[in-house]
């Protein structure tokens, strides 16, 4: 009997395609092949994600991705133990292509999958930062549809603490940014724009700050943002640009901060994670270290290049959950455009 586990993961929840394999031997974790098809380029033209294209992308993406990973990670067919795929949360067109690929593997190949809940795998992209001790940790994931905050107490174990009222940070980041005429998806262009403004040029609205609550809620901060930009017109400078794009990023940290403080002043973590796409943001990762160092907390950060959609991700989070005994034969997975992460606590 080894004490090995190989997974084959897949993740296409949204818009981008990602294939991996992943190993565990004891305490070890390897990613033995990644990679990350994008699809970027095709949604900047519509300035946003068509689910239609998107899982047409997927379609012709996935099977050579699948056969390079496969070539790359240097193992068998019969080395694989299960298939990671993430079946939900997300946009239907784009997860049916993922499930349906990780489907026709399990029958042909003849082995179960792990459905994955794609918000677990962003969690796992922090918390194996560290290897013992994370728990309970509070999670923060900000990405383009979600924001939330998540306890966990326990491998595989969450409950949803709080979660935003409407826009999704990376929703708003993308907004602004096309507000400020950089194309989508304009979030990193406009955190590199905001380097060169003053963040205390403009004045914005800090969302629920003092709502004693968990809740997040990002219209009112997009639509000042729109007043002001309206109010400038077209005479607007180049230099009020990045103003603009370094007080809204201002606001943005000062309320992840806030609510961040909030729950460690009414709960008892170890641990702050902090995933998904907008995790890659320079300017949040610094105000965070500070807030941890502050608080005396360890930080466990995603790295940069796992803060985007990937499969290595879901791989991590299906390690867990196939050792924990989530494996499925491939009639019972099916995807679902939503589902509550804590329908997955083992
Ligand atoms: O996790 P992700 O790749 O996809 C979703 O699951 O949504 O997140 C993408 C989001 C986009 O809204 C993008 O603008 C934002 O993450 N993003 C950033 C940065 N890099 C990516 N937002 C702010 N600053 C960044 N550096
Ligand atoms: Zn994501």
């Amino acid at each position: 009997m080894n004490n090995r586990s190989t997974l084959l993961a897949i993740e296409s929840s949204c818009d981008d395609t990602g294939v991996a394999v992943v190993q565990r031997e004891g305490e070890d974790i390897r990613v033995l092949a990644s990679l990350v098809t994008s699809q970027t380029d095709i949604h900047e033209k519509t300035g946003g994600v068509i689910p239609e294209i998107a899982a047409r992308e997927h379609v012709q993406a996935i099977g050579p991705m699948i056969t390079s990973v496969m070539k790359a990670s240097g193992i068998v067919v019969e080395d694989i133990d299960a298939i990671a795929v993430t079946a939900y949360p997300g946009l239907m067109p784009s997860l049916a292509v993922g499930v349906q690929a990780a489907k026709t593997l399990a029958y042909a190949w003849n082995k179960p999958i792990v459905p994955v809940h794609h918000i677990e795998g962003h969690i796992y992209s922090a918390l194996l930062e560290k290897q013992d001790n994370q728990f309970p940790a509070i999670v923060l994931i900000v990405s383009g549809g979600h924001t939330m905050l998540i306890s966990v107490t326990d491998h595989l174990t969450y409950k949803v603490i709080g979660e935003t009222r409407d826009d999704a940070v990376g929703e708003v980041f993308d907004k602004v940014a096309r507000m400020l005429g950089l194309s989508y998806p304009g979030g990193p262009k406009l955190s590199v724009l905001a380097k060169q403004g003053n963040p205390n040029a403009f004045q914005f609205p800090r969302p629920m700050m003092n709502s004693h609550d968990l809740a997040f809620s990002y219209s009112g901060l997009k639509t000042a943002v729109l007043y002001q930009v309206q109010a400038l017109g077209d005479d607007i400078t180049e230099q009020q640009k990045a103003d603009i794009a370094a007080s809204f990023e201002q606001a943005i940290v000062d309320s992840l901060v806030g609510k961040l403080s909030y729950a460690l002043d009414h709960g008892d973590y170890v641990a702050i994670g902090f995933a998904g796409g907008v995790a890659a943001n320079e300017r949040i990762r610094e105000a965070l270290t500070e807030l941890a160092y502050k608080r005396s907390i360890d930080l466990l950060i995603a790295p940069k290049e796992l803060c985007g959609d990937n499969a290595v991700m879901i791989g991590y989070a299906g390690l867990f959950a196939y050792e924990a005994g989530r494996a499925r034969q491939w009639q019972e997975v099916d995807a679902a455009a939503r589902k509550n992460i804590e329908e997955c606590s083992k």
